[in-house]
């Protein structure tokens, strides 16, 4: 399939699309987004990721010039354009192009600046994670709060490519306290004698909407995570490690520093849960973001 971009309503071949160079957001990561996926060819939980791009967006003082109804409807038809087959989606809303390379405010006139991309979803089967806890340390939320998805990330950026470099293929933040945080582009799980625990949002994480669904599918099933400061003693004592995101869903972490975690490999209830996560996913297409999509796409009567 060819990768597509549209820019404020225009669909190109992403390699043909371009933004200005006084684009905030390619100038300051003045801008926020949202990695989205089609399961049965629907942007899966879509109106959750729509949320919290608002949110993201209240966060650093954008508010959103398109409507839930104008943003689906870009989506669809690039999503159209782009031929079959499951999809990557990537919406990025930009503070817009600027009338000068000055951060106040005042240069910032707008309109936003509204791209979609949408490519072919990559394949993470058999996906596993050996983690390295790097020095760097999350963003503090009195500095940028990580639950802001801005397009500054270079946070993330840089942790995952310090990770790399010490032979380990993601990393796992630490907070100013020492407390877990997450991964660079995931939330972070363990498992500790039958008990699913997780950072609270507090420790400075992103709200994942994978992470928020595993709440709920695994409270219905009578094992909802509890969210409890973790430290690094807690995670090297875990049984089972798992990582949770929109484009992976749940994915082993087999050693963290160099330490085998659950012998290795991915552990039964990390199999579990991954099964029921799948089946949960399958019910919400179904039940709600199939026809809810259908519904708000569809072109005007
Ligand atoms: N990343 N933490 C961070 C820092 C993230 O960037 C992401 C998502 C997550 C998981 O959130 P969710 O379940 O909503 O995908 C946690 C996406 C996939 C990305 O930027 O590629």
């Amino acid at each position: 399939m060819t990768a597509l971009c549209n820019l404020n309503g225009v669909i190109r071949p992403e390699n043909e699309s371009a933004i200005p160079v006084l684009d905030r957001g390619f100038l300051f990561g003045d801008s926020v987004y949202e990695v989205m996926r089609t399961r049965d060819s629907v942007p899966f939980a879509w109106q959750e990721h729509l949320d919290r791009l608002r949110v993201s967006a209240a966060g650093i003082a954008i508010e959103v010039e398109l409507s839930d109804r104008e943003i689906m409807s870009r989506v669809r038809e690039t999503i159209a354009a782009s031929g079959p087959g499951e999809k990557y989606l990537r919406i990025i809303i930009t503070r817009g192009t600027g009338s000068a390379p000055n951060i106040d405010f005042s240069c910032a006139q707008g309109p936003q600046t509204t791209v979609i991309l949408v490519r072919e979803l990559p394949g993470y089967q058999g996906l596993q994670a050996r983690l390295a806890v790097v020095p760097r340390l999350r963003t503090d939320r009195r500095a940028l709060d990580p639950a802001i998805k801005s397009g500054n990330y270079l946070n993330n950026v840089l942790g995952l490519a310090e990770a790399k470099a010490a032979g380990a293929t993601d990393c796992l933040f630490l907070n100013a306290e020492g407390r877990v945080t997450e991964a660079s582009t995931s939330n972070f799980f363990l498992i500790r004698a039958g008990e699913v625990q997780t950072p609270p949002l507090s420790a400075g994480l992103l709200a994942g909407i994978t992470r928020r669904m595993l709440f709920d599918c695994l409270g219905n099933s009578g094992q909802k995570p509890r969210e409890c400061d973790l430290g690094q003693a807690d995670v090297l004592a875990a049984d089972e490690i798992f990582l949770s995101s929109t484009l992976r869903d749940i994915y082993p972490v087999v050693s963290v520093d160099g330490q085998e975690i659950s012998g290795g490999t991915m552990g039964p209830r990390t199999s579990e849960i991954s099964q029921l996560f799948a089946k949960y996913c399958r019910r919400k297409v179904e039940e709600i973001d199939g026809p809810e999509y259908r519904r708000i796409t569809a072109p005007a009567e």
